[in-house]
């Protein structure tokens, strides 16, 4: 195996400072033509710094490599387009991009406000769409793509004081279910890192959430978790619809499951009162799977799939 990016381009949006920049110099490293997107806001998504995805560049083409910058806010449609129009008219396509960008709002959730609402949701989970619809059109002209959303375990598993951050997280989840089914028969994978490493952002978790775990998540670098992300964003990668947790040099899927739960029995009455009683069955995972799709497992799919 060979995750070569020779000849392809990547764009990695909030790629100034922490885990976006040690994503956007290995992309670079192993020959990627990188956009490196970011606004230079503070942690609260306020303020504007081009010095920061400058700086970036820099870095790359002092190594050797090829890189622009993009100062867009892809909370923005017109931000997430112009990060693609970048990718374009200076190299011609777009082959990965890395949803990356993120901001912290973290208030609890009687105290947290419109604002706080609608900048996290932004930056996140319309930073996604904003990029990606601007990218789709390239993927199914050149019949190749791959995504790479970046998630955290609050939406999966959530975390105090972070109703915002994981309400767009978990979206993430949602729409890479939907875009791995409408980029399949175009050849663009779609999945998910979940990272965690030492970056500004970790620097303001309130260490009330879990003390112990923030602190090992401090000791951990985001170097740790580009390797998954680089995997997936390449030509090798052929899995879709995969989170992927990162962290400290472990690696493990995360993944919503359907539990087998209980048969309909034509004709039985069903009320509140016996989904109480049958509640331990109904909410077993005992012989869980995971779903491709509404009605379809992943191997069922990949079944119909196969020339009769
Ligand atoms: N560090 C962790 O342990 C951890 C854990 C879970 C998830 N994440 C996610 O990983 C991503 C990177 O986080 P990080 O820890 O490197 O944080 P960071 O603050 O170091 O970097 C995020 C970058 O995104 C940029 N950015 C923010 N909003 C933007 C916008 N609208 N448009 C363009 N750029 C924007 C910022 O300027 C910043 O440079 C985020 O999405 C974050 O939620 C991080």
């Amino acid at each position: 195996m060979n995750c070569s990016f020779d000849d392809q381009t990547v764009i990695v949006t909030g790629a100034g400072r922490g885990l976006g920049r040690s994503h956007a110099l290995e992309f670079a490293r192993r020959g990627a033509k990188v956009v490196v997107n970011d606004t230079g806001g503070d942690v609260n998504g306020n303020g504007r710094d081009p010095g920061v995805a400058a700086a970036v560049c820099s870095e790359i083409r002092a190594a050797g490599g090829t890189a622009v910058p993009s100062f867009d806010d892809v909370a923005q449609y017109e931000g997430g387009y112009n990060v693609v129009k970048t990718a374009m008219d200076a190299f011609g396509r777009v082959d990965a991009v890395i949803c990356n960008a993120g901001i912290l709002r973290d208030l609890a959730f009687h105290n947290m406000n419109e604002d706080d609402w609608d900048a996290s949701l932004g930056a996140h989970l319309k930073g996604c769409y904003t990029v990606l619809h601007a990218a789709w059109p390239v993927f199914r002209q050149q019949r190749y793509g791959r995504v790479v959303m970046t998630t955290s375990i609050s939406g999966a598993f959530g975390n105090f004081g972070q109703a915002n951050y994981g309400a767009a997280k978990a979206g993430m989840i949602g729409l890479m279910n939907v875009l791995k089914l409408e980029g399949e028969k175009y050849g663009v994978m779609v999945n998910i890192i979940s990272p965690a490493g030492a970056t500004r952002m970790t620097g303001t978790v309130p260490s009330a959430s879990d003390a112990g775990r923030v602190a090992q998540a401090n000791v951990n670098l985001p170097e740790q978790v580009t390797p998954a992300v680089v995997y997936m964003a390449s030509s090798e990668c052929h899995d879709s619809g995969m989170i992927i947790h990162a962290q400290g040099g472990q690696f493990y899927r995360i993944a919503i499951v359907r539990g087998r739960g209980l048969p309909a029995e034509p004709g039985a009455e069903r009320n509140a009162e016996w989904v109480g009683e049958h509640w331990s069955d109904i909410t077993s995972l005992d012989d869980a799977y995971v779903m491709w799709n509404l009605g379809q497992t992943r191997a069922d799919h990949d079944r119909a799939a196969q020339p009769a």
